[in-house]
């Protein structure tokens, strides 16, 4: 049996590979591979583990029907086109569950780097900036106290709202599809519309998947209704914010800073002005990017792709 994997994968999945007799072949070109490689790839392998590069669309899926899973290293779902999978009969896993306290900490990390202008701080000191101490300068805002809004209060969302609370007694407001009763019980967390969400929040995080109903939902008319002295942060997808519409609402003091894990698209190209600006920290999409997490993601997507090839049911399937 044999899969093939869209990038180097993390060695506790890859030694569960070897171990069960798959011979995995590794992409390790430093590039997305061409539509045309990624099919000639497959053809010659049983399995695709997907690990980073161009979306997967049905035009791939119907030349490379005989996949047995196509094992996603990642919770999210939203770069493969799941229905024509699906209609094509050929199954799709994920990793949930695992990447939820690594993500959330990437999104707490960028809510209080954000309040204190953290990266701008250091870039200053770079640049030679740090000449003498003004008391009136270099001010961020506090986070104690103040609310938390939640867009997709799921495992992710979960997390991140505990440390809210935990570390700095922030009232934890939320909007998702249905109730977290979990939430409401333990954290306090109270379900609000989307209109309140955006105008009571002082923080908005999002952690809800990128689907047609929440791709571009924060655009102008939702940076409009935020606090200006509110933060958003983006550890979810790059699709969900309109980022022309960010980087204005920005500008012109709408709201008063942002936190991106994500952007759109990726990679952020380096003239990109968000990068300038006081109030903005941007990471390269590294929410789940610990050893112990990365090797967690290719364990269970090695777990799925044993699953397939031995016939059994596959635990992460998602469609
Ligand atoms: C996920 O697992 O969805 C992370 O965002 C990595 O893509």
């Amino acid at each position: 049996m044999r899969v093939f994997t869209t990038r180097r994968i993390p060695e506790e999945g890859l030694t569960l590979l070897q171990r069960a007799g798959i011979t995995v072949t590794q992409w390790t070109e430093r590039r997305n591979l061409t539509d045309e490689e990624l099919v000639a790839h497959c053809q010659e392998n049983d399995a695709l583990l997907f690990a980073g590069g161009k979306r997967i669309e049905r035009a791939f899926l119907e030349q490379c029907r005989h996949l047995k899973v196509i094992a996603l290293l990642s919770v999210g779902y939203d770069n493969i086109d799941v229905q024509a999978a699906a209609d094509l009969g050929i199954p799709v896993t994920n990793t949930p569950d695992v990447l939820s306290d690594a993500t959330a900490d990437i999104a707490f990390l960028l809510m209080l780097a954000v309040s204190r202008k953290v990266f701008y701080m250091h870039k200053r000191i770079i640049n030679g900036e740090w000449k003498f101490s003004d008391p009136t300068a270099n001010l961020g805002i506090s986070l104690e106290g103040k609310t938390l809004g939640i867009w997709g209060l799921g495992k992710i969302g979960y997390v991140m709202a505990k440390r809210c609370r935990d570390a700095y007694g922030m009232k934890i407001i939320y909007n998702n599809r249905s109730r977290n009763e979990a939430a409401e019980k333990e954290l306090g967390a109270i379900p609000v519309s989307f209109d309140e969400l955006l105008t009571q929040s002082d923080v908005i995080s999002i952690h809800t998947a990128l689907t047609p109903d929440t791709k571009g939902r924060f655009d102008k008319a939702a940076f409009d209704r935020m606090k200006s002295s509110a933060i958003f942060i983006n550890a979810a997808r790059g699709g969900i914010h309109n980022e022309t519409d960010l980087i204005a609402a920005l500008e012109n003091g709408s709201i008063w800073g942002a936190g991106l894990d994500v952007t759109n698209p990726e990679p952020m190209q380096p003239g990109n002005p968000l990068l300038d600006m006081p109030t903005v920290a941007v990471l390269p999409h590294i929410g789940s990017a610990t050893v112990e997490t990365r090797n967690a993601m290719s364990t269970i997507a090695a777990q799925n792709i044993i699953a397939a090839l031995q016939g059994k049911k596959l635990p992460n399937q998602v469609n």
